[in-house]
């Protein structure tokens, strides 16, 4: 093999070689190299889970609320029956701030930046000093054996 043929054959080993190295640390299929923005936790524990509580230990009178897993129970009525409580999720669905139950003024609020919600999950005020808007709250059905009330997270 002559010296000038030995360098070129070489060469282009050397090129086949970065090449392989360059294009494997630049990820693999799929990967576009924009990073992804991440979405605030929706609440609820996940998709077709049950979040349970004690009725009597947590929710005995109107106005009582409790998180559980990602769950916020409220009671909006005497008798232990369903539509005496909401089950909605913890955290507000705009950046992530916790949501309560202000039973005085009938309604759920944001206590990050105080969107405020129905207790049927509409918005009837978006976020404050603060830019973004949110969705309606998902209300979970619920179901009540005994003391223990369930939550069905969709
Ligand atoms: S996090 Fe709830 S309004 Fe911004």
């Amino acid at each position: 093999m002559e010296r000038q043929e030995f360098l070129k054959t070489l060469g282009i080993s050397f090129a086949v070689a970065c090449a392989g190295s360059c294009l494997s640390a630049c990820g693999g299929k799929g990967d576009t190299g924009t990073p992804t923005t991440p979405t605030p936790n929706p609440g609820g524990g996940g998709t077709g889970n049950t979040v349970s509580i004690s009725i009597s230990g947590k929710l005995a009178n109107i106005g009582d609320q409790t998180t559980m897993n990602g769950v916020l129970f409220f009671r909006i009525a005497t008798g232990n029956t369903s539509s005496s409580f909401v089950a909605t999720e913890a955290l507000c669905p705009h950046q992530g701030g916790n949501l309560v139950w202000l039973n005085n003024q009938t309604k759920i609020q944001c206590q990050l930046h105080q969107s405020e919600y129905t207790t049927s999950g509409a918005v009837t005020q978006g976020p404050q000093g603060s830019s973004g808007s949110t969705r309606a709250l998902k209300i979970y059905a619920t179901t009540i054996s005994g003391d223990t009330i369930t939550a069905t997270v969709v």
